[in-house]
């Protein structure tokens, strides 16, 4: 998703540029690469680790004249906009989720492909883990995550298979949690072609991170923060987060909430911009090839259209 984010954003080399998921710092560093003297790049990461991968990425693109990174977490956006006196940007590129390289970090505890403590926290400073979060929850508790943020069928087998387990002790690694999760599957389910821990992991990991409140913080304040033609691009990875964002920048282009019968709007609701993107922009062929996780990928830009204020 670099080529059509880099096209979307509609770069100008001297414009101001927030990418708020810095990640293993790809976007960033091509955004950099499109960049004059008197652009400028905030990159923002709320993984301390991610932060410093990103940060040593971005050095070896350009000096550190005309970008930093910045430890903080994208739902306080204005925030980060105040400490740093920026009063409109660009762009503003979020993409949501785990980068690869969070993954793939054993001890962050985020995949169920190998084993780790079972962490899941972005933020590694503070807040509960996800071992706190299946081992202290009632049953309707994690019944009621499992399914709403992993739209996962067997929410109600898999919830009581933890109680049962933490009864006898509590969980701490990954691997507890996935064996636990396959087992309460019913036998066709394992055969599925995605993991059957996959949308247990996602809905935990969710849960951890408060992510869906995030991006709502996000949607609500990121358009106030754009330049007039600035441009807000987002790239989702399920249909929670893509409903999020396609519903959000229809409001702004169409806010009016008078009934349909009246033949004029009396709210006053004026739209703040345009969708972009009609249609969600998807991965390539050649991409979904190359990188399979790409394919769940859906990327939406909206142009803000009126002056800042
Ligand atoms: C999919 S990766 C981004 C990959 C990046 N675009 C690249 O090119 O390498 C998502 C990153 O966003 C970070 N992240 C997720 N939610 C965040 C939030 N609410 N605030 C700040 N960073 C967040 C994660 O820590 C992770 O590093």
């Amino acid at each position: 998703m670099l080529e059509p984010v880099l096209e979307l954003l509609n770069i100008r080399d001297d414009g101001l540029y927030v990418d708020c998921t810095l990640g293993g710092g790809g976007h960033s560093a091509a955004i950099l690469t499109k960049l004059g003297p008197q652009g400028r790049l905030v990159a923002i990461d709320r993984d301390q680790d991610a932060q410093q991968a990103g940060r040593e990425r971005l050095a070896q693109v350009a000096n550190h004249s005309n970008w930093q990174t910045v430890h903080g977490n994208f739902s306080d956006l204005t925030g980060i906009f105040a400490d740093l006196a920026i009063t409109g940007a660009d762009g503003i590129l979020a993409d949501f989720g785990v980068s690869s390289w969070q993954l793939d970090q054993a001890d962050r505890g985020f995949g169920y492909g190998q084993d780790g403590p079972l962490d899941m926290r972005m933020d590694h400073s503070n807040g509960p883990t996800a071992a706190d979060v299946v081992n202290s929850r009632s049953q309707e508790e994690l019944v009621r995550i499992l399914r709403d943020y992993g739209e996962e069928r067997y929410a109600g087998r898999i919830a009581s298979a933890i109680v049962a387990y933490r009864n006898r002790q509590p969980f701490r690694s990954t691997a507890e949690l996935r064996d636990v999760v396959i087992r309460a599957m019913p036998a066709a389910a394992r055969q599925e072609a995605q993991h059957p821990a996959r949308r247990t992991f996602q809905a935990i990991r969710i849960e951890v991170n408060q992510e869906l409140a995030a991006i709502e913080q996000l949607l609500a304040n990121a358009p106030d923060l754009l330049n007039h033609g600035g441009r807000l691009c987002i790239i989702t990875f399920h249909s929670l987060e893509d409903r999020l964002v396609k519903e959000a920048f229809r409001k702004l282009e169409n806010p009016c909430t008078c009934p349909r019968e009246f033949p004029v709007c009396i709210c006053g609701r004026k739209p703040m911009g345009r969708v972009v993107t009609r249609r969600a922009v998807v991965a390539s062929a050649a991409e979904q090839k190359e990188n399979p996780r790409s394919r769940s990928a859906k990327l939406r830009c909206f142009e803000r259209l009126i002056e800042g204020g």
